[in-house]
């Protein structure tokens, strides 16, 4: 049996269990005390309403009350009614003991400084984008997105990226990992990608062929006739390098002579720190290039909001599909994040990440006893390491405290292992602290 209370609000008693009715409601009060649902002075019901409540006598419920005041659980005086003792300590939630158990200094790629998440100016324009929503904001939303995030992105990506947007062409969805499940469903696949990449990303696919990669990016003129394929054009994914110009040119080639999509995960592409960030490859033929962005890096991986550019006879199919799909953001994010860009809160918030990451590179670079590859760009590095080293410096990484993965850990399976290092984020929170022990294994084991 089980019962809803009043208890000022909803709460809910299992009655259920052996015993006769007033041990059961004793047990469960008792219970409910014990584990902090029911806080420390909290008021509970005349015993007349909670019999009302329970459908149970009254007797039965004041008899329950009678026990746990005189084991100490209750204090009930006149006037101030029936309370949860005072001296009742609650017990440590789990979630302390939890946070004991992840004390490693995590330098996984994963997330930015979520730290730094700039709190102030995402109440300020939630504040607005909730004072000015039109009613049509809390009914189910358009699955294409909202329009005024539509409207936004495409002056972003257009200005910031290079990117070739229309509000039109526009799909708001939960996130890059979102946009691929959505192709892989109307692209046949199996999907050309770099040999080093995010594991994550392809197993999302129904099948994939790995193309090898180098400094400059993807290989082009390896990239076999399917009927598409996953790059990461800006800044390659682990390895850091940009797509060299003559290759981006070829890349766009590629999928006009094999009919083909190239789906263009820009996912930090706002992070260069040398110079001006080169421009998406989607500008180069948006017809042929699905853009895809993320707001995972630039402000929480939490949000789950990203976007693709779709080309034209892509944007129905993607809408139709999303819509079955019922992954929605939720409008309200949606509406806040085109204020946020709108009102250039979003400029300013990724020139001062940029500036922090840019700093912390460059404290990489120095004090990093082997060579750090890739560009000045992004929230990651590779820290090169010889042949056969990984991993031991992983392991003795690992044994120091600090969450790395080799660059092993990023290869197709059916790539042959051609790079070694590890990839470390400089971008996450623990880097101040992760730089010192990092460097000494690197100098012991590297
Ligand atoms: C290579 C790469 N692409 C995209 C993303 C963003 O993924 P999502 O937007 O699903 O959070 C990440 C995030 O970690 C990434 O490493």
């Amino acid at each position: 049996m089980e019962s809803w209370a009043t208890f000022g609000s909803d709460f809910y008693l299992d009655l259920s269990g052996t015993g006769g009715l007033r041990s059961r409601l004793t047990r469960s009060l008792r219970d409910a005390i014990r584990s902090a649902r029911l806080a420390p002075g909290t008021r509970l019901p005349s015993s007349r309403t909670l019999a009302v409540d329970l459908g149970v006598a009254r007797n039965t419920v004041a008899a329950a009350y009678d026990e746990l005041v005189a084991e100490g659980w209750l204090t009930a005086r006149r006037g101030s009614g029936t309370r949860v003792a005072q001296r009742v300590t609650p017990p440590a939630p789990a979630l302390r003991q939890a946070t004991v158990a992840q004390s490693m200094l995590d330098l996984s790629v994963s997330t930015p400084d979520i730290t730094l998440f700039p709190r102030t100016g995402w109440l300020r324009s939630a504040r607005r984008a909730l004072t000015v929503a039109p009613h049509d904001a809390f009914a189910p939303c358009d699955a294409q997105g909202r329009v005024e995030l539509r409207v936004a992105l495409a002056e972003y990506l257009a200005r910031a990226r290079g990117v070739r947007a229309d509000p039109g062409r526009i799909v708001v969805v939960s996130g890059t990992a979102h946009a691929l499940r959505l192709l892989n469903v109307l692209v046949p696949g199996p999907f050309a990608v770099e040999s080093y990449g995010l594991g994550f990303h392809r197993d999302l696919l129904s099948a994939t062929t790995p193309v090898p990669v180098d400094d400059h990016g993807v290989r082009v003129e390896y990239m076999p006739a399917v009927p598409a394929a996953l790059l990461t054009p800006a800044h390659q994914f682990p390895l850091g390098g940009p797509l060299h110009p003559r290759r981006r040119a070829d890349a766009v080639e590629w999928a006009r002579a094999t009919d083909a999509w190239v789906l263009e995960d820009d996912y930090d592409g706002e992070f260069r720190y040398d110079r001006d960030p080169v421009g998406a490859l989607q500008g180069l033929d948006p017809e042929r290039v699905v853009y895809l962005g993320t707001a995972s890096k630039s402000l929480s991986p939490a949000l789950r909001l990203g976007w693709m550019v779709v080309p034209d006879r892509l944007v129905d199919p993607v809408v139709a599909l999303k819509g079955e799909s019922e992954q929605y953001s939720s409008a309200l994010d949606q509406l806040t994040l085109a204020d946020f860009i709108s009102s250039g809160e979003y400029d300013s918030h990724v020139r001062r990440m940029r500036s922090r990451y840019r700093q912390r590179r460059d404290q990489l670079v120095a004090a990093s006893p082997v060579p750090v590859s890739g560009l000045a760009a992004g929230l990651h590095a590779v820290l090169e390491l010889p042949a056969g080293r990984e991993p031991a410096v992983v392991r003795a990484a690992r044994a120091a405290g600090l969450g790395v993965s080799g660059l092993d850990h990023y290869r197709h399976p059916d790539a042959a292992p051609e790079r070694h290092g590890l990839v470390v984020s400089f971008g996450a929170p623990a880097f101040p602290r992760a730089l010192a022990p990092l460097c000494r294994v690197l100098a012991e084991h590297g």
